[in-house]
């Protein structure tokens, strides 16, 4: 199977207009990746695999998402929306290329799996033309339904083309087909626009390979797989249903999930053994949480690195560029962005760690602030090994904290601070003018061209 070669053409020409968005449809994020990634990652990759992405006109952050994820993809456009064969050969180029195996999908259908790709080419392997993916829909209304004579599918019929009696067929069509890749341009070519929508329909290739006396076979999976995904309320459910896999997997690997369905994922999240989840628990894109680690209620983390035995919240707010070493402890009301904690560093209360560096076994007190932005600029706060910053400390930064050193509560530090010294500044200034010459002053700053 794997010997054969592939290209997969994934569909994304639609407006997407049910959406009600300024973002392409694609683009709508189910567990923190696009739909677009998700149809991606599960389509087959590898050395003889191919992809070619089918675009409207206007969509070039459609393709950049391709070619984030797949910088192989080459990029079509549909410059005129008349029907899924007349898009499918907007990639004709790829086509008439030629692969073992033509894989057509839809990038709107996010939950298919990898698995489901290969069972479908699993009859081509086998001599048919054609594998069309079916599944039972619940309610079938506006799916193409599969009309079979025994075990061999004969046709799909459209929802506006159909008779009562094949309205009332539940076996419907995912969308997802796959082609003898040297057969498929002289089907493609075949189909015709004589329907009700005057559109260039992909399933009549069906009737085409049973006309040219080829085979047609019908893979089925589940409903759940092929959910596409035209609303916001069915973006909300495809979530639901990559939320239950998710929370599944993590279980299956050993991540205890306390309450699975109050806790959000994202499909790259990653977990060491012996993760323990609480419950209400929401994980963004890129984290990762190593062994041993306990992620208290209520905490929002996103694109954080969390080492072994590390302890987060409750109510602990970790984004991006947060990385934190084995033993650390972030207590409630705590916010980390951008900044490295090593081993054994405690943030336990109400905190604000911004672009910041702290040395192991530091003990940052509760309402300790590092001051890292003027109204223009981002600074650095540097921390040393086991520092002590008392209670309610402001560290302005650009600053650098000795190791050992000692700060004390209320301070505001706005010189560095050496090794093994003690720094206790609190200003008694009751200085009130000025703000707007300040202000002024950082504002001709951040015009001067940066150097
Ligand atoms: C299609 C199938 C239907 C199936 C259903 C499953 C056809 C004719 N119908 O219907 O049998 O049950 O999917 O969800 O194939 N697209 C383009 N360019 C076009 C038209 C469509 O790129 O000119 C893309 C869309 O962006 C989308 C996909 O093709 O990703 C499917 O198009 P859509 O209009 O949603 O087809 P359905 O009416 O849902
Ligand atoms: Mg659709």
């Amino acid at each position: 199977m794997s010997a054969r070669s592939s290209l997969t053409v994934v569909l994304a020409a639609g407006e997407g207009k049910r959406m009600r968005s300024s973002l392409p449809k694609v683009l709508h994020p189910v567990a923190s990746q696009s739909l677009l990634a998700h149809v991606l990652h599960a389509s087959p990759s590898g050395p003889a695999a191919r992809l070619a992405l089918v675009i409207g006109p206007d969509h070039a952050a459609v393709a950049d998402e391709a070619r984030r994820i797949r910088p192989d993809a080459e990029i079509f456009i549909q410059r005129q929306r008349l029907g899924t064969a007349h898009a499918v050969l907007a990639a004709r180029e790829a086509v008439a290329r030629g692969a073992d195996d033509l894989l057509v999908a839809f990038g709107d259908t996010p939950l298919i799996s990898a698995e489901t790709f290969a069972r479908l080419r699993e009859p081509l392997n086998k001599g048919a033309a054609l594998a069309v993916l079916g599944f039972r829909a619940v309610d079938p209304t506006g799916y193409g339904r599969l009309l079979m004579q025994g075990e061999q599918l004969v046709a799909i019929r459209e929802q506006a083309d159909a008779s009562e009696a094949e309205k009332e067929v539940t076996l419907c069509n995912a969308g997802v087909m796959a082609f003898d890749g040297k057969k498929a341009v002289s089907i493609l070519d075949r189909i015709g626009n004589a329907n009700g929508k005057s559109e260039y329909y992909l399933v009549d290739a069906v009737e085409i390979v049973r006309d040219m006396g080829l085979e047609a076979a019908v893979i089925e999976t589940s409903e759940d797989e092929v959910r596409g995904i035209n609303t916001k309320a069915q973006l909300a459910e495809a979530e639901a249903v990559m939320q239950a896999r998710l929370r599944k997997a993590a279980m299956d690997a050993g991540v205890t999930l306390i309450a699975p369905e109050t806790i959000y994922l994202a499909a790259d999240t990653t977990f060491g053994k012996d993760v323990t989840i609480e419950p209400f628990v929401f994980l963004g894109p890129g984290v990762s949480i190593a062994d041993g680690a306990v992620i208290h209620s209520f905490s929002h983390i996103v694109q954080a690195v969390i080492g072994k035995k590390a302890e987060i919240g409750p109510f602990a707010r970790l984004r991006p560029g947060a990385s934190l070493g084995e033993r650390v402890k972030v207590g409630n009301f705590v916010e980390i962005k951008a900044s490295t904690l090593e081993t054994g560093v405690k943030v336990n209360h109400l905190a604000y760690i911004g672009d910041a560096e702290i040395g192991a076994s530091a003990n940052i007190g509760a309402g300790a602030i590092t001051c890292n932005y003027d109204g223009f600029f981002k600074h650095k706060t540097t921390i040393g090994k086991e520092a002590f910053v008392g209670t309610n400390s402001s560290l302005v930064a650009p600053v650098k904290i000795g190791d050992r050193a000692y700060i004390g509560s209320g301070s505001v530090i706005t010189k560095d601070v050496p090794d093994d010294a003690m720094a206790i500044e609190r200003s008694q200034q009751s200085n009130r003018e000025g703000g707007a010459a300040r202000y002024r002053e950082i504002k001709t700053r951040a015009k001067k061209p940066k150097t």
